[in-house]
């Protein structure tokens, strides 16, 4: 007897959003993609081409997908009503407070109460987001990494609410998505991006204080360090908007200036210069044929 696939609805299919709805249909999930801007859903549509031709080849053991039963997996839509019917939901809206908590309320509003939330965010508090809400023995963090398909592991966040049903939801979920997981306390930034946003930023310095090519910082963090890729060649696969606005959003938190984005980062951002979403950043991309 053919088994019905889980339906998990994306709201916000940007540069991981994209990236995450993927990762579900390359693993058998049905997905209802929900972004208010039209051209950001057929950009998901690029993205989900490019990881149904060449995810299986950069990551075998991924499974080898029809590229039209692929597309056929995925509600692509602009009403959020749409995500009746999902039995979770995957949060990657910008990592800007007010429209996250706006989307949370609507979210509550919208789904019963046994669906639960995971909260993609750079660096807002679980917590946080589950007072939004009236489940917050629902509501996780789950910190997927860019590209999401190609990655082996996902930072965890359990709230002071979450629940250990959730929590072992969540985990299934993502073993049922080839991934490990590494569970972490919650707090801004957790574990990987306290660190990383840091990195990233003190990168940005030393091109914009020392003249240092981008190439240059990132060849030492591969070749000495035996990183895959070097921080800047990072922050670009990332978005430097939402590097932007995690670091200000760590600032806010713990009113540490380290925090505070270089001038170069900024002037990037203000110039739309956001990386590889833009086609230039700290490198120049051109488009994959
Ligand atoms: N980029 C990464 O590598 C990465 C990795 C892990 C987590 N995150 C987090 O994921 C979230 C998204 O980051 P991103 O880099 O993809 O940002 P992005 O700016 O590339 O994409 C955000 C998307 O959200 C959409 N959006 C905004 N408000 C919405 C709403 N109310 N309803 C539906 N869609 C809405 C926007 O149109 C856009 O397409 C942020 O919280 C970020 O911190 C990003």
């Amino acid at each position: 007897m053919a088994v019905t696939p889980r339906t998990i609805g994306v709201v916000g299919a940007g540069s991981i959003g994209a990236s995450v709805c993927a990762d579900l249909v390359l693993h058998g999930f049905h997905v209802v993609l929900v972004d208010t801007v039209p051209t950001q859903l057929d950009r998901a549509r690029e993205v989900l081409t490019e990881a149904v031709r060449f995810g299986p080849m950069v990551r075998p053991g991924l499974p080898r997908l029809d590229l039209a039963d692929a597309l056929a997996a995925v509600r692509f839509t602009t009403e959020l009503e749409d995500l009746t019917g999902c039995e979770f939901v995957v949060e990657n809206v910008s990592e800007h407070w007010e429209t996250k908590r706006e989307l949370y309320r609507r979210l509550d509003a919208l789904l019963p109460a046994e669906v639960g939330f995971g909260v993609n965010t750079s660096s807002i508090p679980v917590g946080r987001v589950a007072a939004e809400t009236s489940r917050p023995d629902r509501v996780i963090g789950i910190h997927f990494m860019n590209p999401a398909y190609l990655k082996e592991a996902v930072e965890v966040m359990r709230g002071d609410a979450t629940s250990q049903e959730c929590l072992d939801d969540v985990l299934a979920l993502l073993s049922g998505m080839g991934k490990e997981t590494i569970v972490v306390g919650d707090f801004p930034g957790f574990v990987s991006n306290r660190i990383s946003h840091l990195f990233f930023n003190e990168a940005s310095r030393v091109v914009e204080d020392h003249g240092v090519e981008p190439a240059v910082v990132d060849e030492v963090f591969r070749k000495c360090f035996g990183h895959l890729m070097g921080p800047l060649e990072t922050a670009d696969l990332i978005g430097l908007d939402t590097v932007l606005l995690t670091l200000e959003s760590l600032h806010d938190s713990y009113g540490d200036d380290r925090f505070l984005g270089s001038a170069l980062l900024r002037d990037k951002v203000a110039s739309g210069r956001l990386g590889r979403k833009t086609g230039e950043g700290f490198y120049t991309y051109r488009p994959t044929p």
